[in-house]
């Protein structure tokens, strides 16, 4: 038994180099981590469980027989965040660039399927050159098994992806199907077809960076939803995201207590607001003075800036946080805005975390760019999300409730639970000013037409006379009236008519 035992330490001892030290080194060198240091600074320590250290690929061709590596590019298991169960798969890029073979699949698809079955969350770790070129359809069949798993996984478990490399080809396409993903700049990569192939195709000249990397997904693309300076920050960051979520769709997220006193007033948010409605302010600066602590975790927060989306808590019960932010294009409802608002709502709803949404918009986003973008069908893919969700839903209107905007941000008409607004509310179907200039069409604009039209509608009370607002509060009240409300609707059962599936607007 000893010498057997000693075999095992030895291939143990192997399989914890993955493509030897040499590699080791070059990675090191990058500025990178390797996959077991990453799994090391992700999970609570001493708790990883290492699953098929010993699979190796089972290729011939072009000289692999005699190039195998124990685990074969992937270190697979489960491991403890917070105490609370997650599995992990880390890609190690000193095999084969991380590339993807039968094998490597067949490990991660294993604990894809143990995360779906003891509704835990999946997380990622991506650092892959894509199908492992050697191996052809296999390694294309490979990357489907994933997909499936991926797709079928959604709305069960939380599913995060940390990019953590250059990932090309099929390893962008199960990031993008999970609910996060992760970048961290100047060593993430993504894209369908690297510089080489763009040229080409386009004869466009483009570098890895300003093709794929973190800021052009976290800013541009809107495929990263957070970016961050260092490896270790970004695996920190998935630790705090997963504090606010439940391990699967049918637990409730984590309550935590909470120093923040749930009946705390705050004097500051009388003064948020500026007396001239076409003043912009900082959304952020009404978030933090609500929620517990002041603590906002912000997603996306580069891309789509008119619009907020972000975990908080109040009371220490998890919320979705959707607001609108008059600070950057007056918070406006664009194509982007609506698609960051969509993604974030039906997250919220699958996991069963409430959503509270802060108002203040003028409309959707007129011209010509939009109109082709296709700002109908995104809009409504925001619109849609709101109506189909369940969880209890919070809407606070700051000021600007205008036109369609005001249906879609959470208004009652589309179960919105609580619904208050502040005194400085103005919900109409447009802006005083473009209202009057429709009504008096061809006639000199006029400053009494626009008070008078203000006067009439430029308020909330009209709204709350037909009760499409439970009630008109203090500023100050608000978060001890929110965690009322969420109190409140901590039973809330409601549901959606039985169907296949549902047919949102893509
Ligand atoms: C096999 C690969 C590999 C791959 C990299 N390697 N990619 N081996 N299959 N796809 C190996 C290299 O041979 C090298 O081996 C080691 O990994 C490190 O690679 P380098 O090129 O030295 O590293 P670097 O300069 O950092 O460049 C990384 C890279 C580049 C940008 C990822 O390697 C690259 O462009 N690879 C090919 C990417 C690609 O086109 N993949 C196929 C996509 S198609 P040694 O032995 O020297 O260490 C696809 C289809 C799926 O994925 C579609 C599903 C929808």
């Amino acid at each position: 038994m000893r010498e057997k035992l000693e075999l095992l330490q030895q291939k143990r001892a192997e399989s914890l180099l993955g493509g030897g030290e040499e590699r080791i080194n070059v990675q090191h060198e990058k500025g990178k981590l390797t996959a077991r240091e990453r799994l090391d600074a992700l999970l609570d320590r001493g708790t990883f469980v290492e699953l098929d250290r010993f699979v190796t690929h089972r290729s011939v061709d072009f000289g692999l027989a005699d190039e195998k590596y124990l685990g074969d590019g992937v270190v697979t298991g489960y491991g403890r965040i917070d105490g609370r169960l997650v599995y992990v798969f880390a890609q190690d890029f000193t095999v084969f660039g991380g590339s993807l073979s039968e094998a490597h699949a067949e490990k991660i698809c294993k604990v894809m399927d143990s995360a779906l079955q003891n509704g835990a969350p999946i997380i990622g770790l991506n650092d892959s050159g894509g199908a492992r070129i050697q191996e052809g359809v296999v390694s294309l069949g490979g990357y489907a098994d994933i997909f499936l798993r991926n797709t079928l996984a959604s709305g069960v478990v939380p599913q995060i992806s940390a990019i953590l490399g250059p990932c090309a080809g099929g390893a962008v396409y199960s990031p993008a199907i999970t609910d996060f993903v992760f970048m961290v700049r100047g060593v993430s990569y993504m894209f369908v077809t690297g510089p080489n192939v763009v040229k080409t195709v386009t004869h466009e000249e483009v570098d890895f960076e300003s093709l794929g990397g973190a800021d052009v997904h976290g800013g541009t693309s809107g495929v990263a939803h957070f970016v961050h300076d260092s490896e270790r920050d970004s695996l920190a960051a998935i630790r705090t995201l997963l504090s606010f979520l439940p391990s699967n769709n049918l637990d409730g997220p984590p309550r935590r207590g909470a120093a923040d006193p749930p009946d705390r007033r705050d004097e500051e948010l009388l003064d948020v607001v500026p007396d001239n409605t076409t003043k912009p302010y900082d959304m952020h600066d009404v978030i933090r003075r609500v929620v517990d602590d002041g603590d906002f975790f912000e997603v996306h927060r580069d891309y789509g800036g008119n619009l907020l989306v972000g975990f908080a808590r109040l009371g220490g019960r998890p919320v979705g946080i959707v607001a609108n932010q008059p600070a950057v294009l007056a918070g406006v409802l664009d194509i982007a805005a609506s698609l960051k608002g969509a993604r974030f709502i039906r997250f919220c709803d699958a996991f069963n975390i409430p959503l509270v949404t802060f108002e203040d918009v003028p409309g959707f986003l007129p011209g010509v760019a939009q109109e082709h973008g296709g700002i109908i069908k995104h809009g409504a893919k925001l619109l849609y999300a709101y109506c189909e969700a369940t969880v209890p839903k919070l809407t606070v209107i700051t000021r600007k409730a205008y036109g369609g905007a005001y249906d879609v941000m959470n208004s009652k008409h589309i179960r919105g639970d609580y619904n208050v607004a502040w005194p400085s509310a103005e919900i109409a179907v447009m802006g005083p000013k473009g209202a009057v200039e429709i009504l008096y069409k061809g006639e000199e604009a006029s400053d009494e037409r626009e008070t008078e039209y203000r006067e009439k509608f430029a308020h909330p009370y009209l709204a709350a006379a037909r009760g499409y607002l439970d009630d008109i509060i203090d500023p100050r009240d608000t978060r001890p009236r929110l965690i009322d409300a969420l109190a409140t609707l901590e039973t809330k059962r409601d549901k959606n008519p039985p169907k296949k599936h549902d047919n949102l607007p893509l």
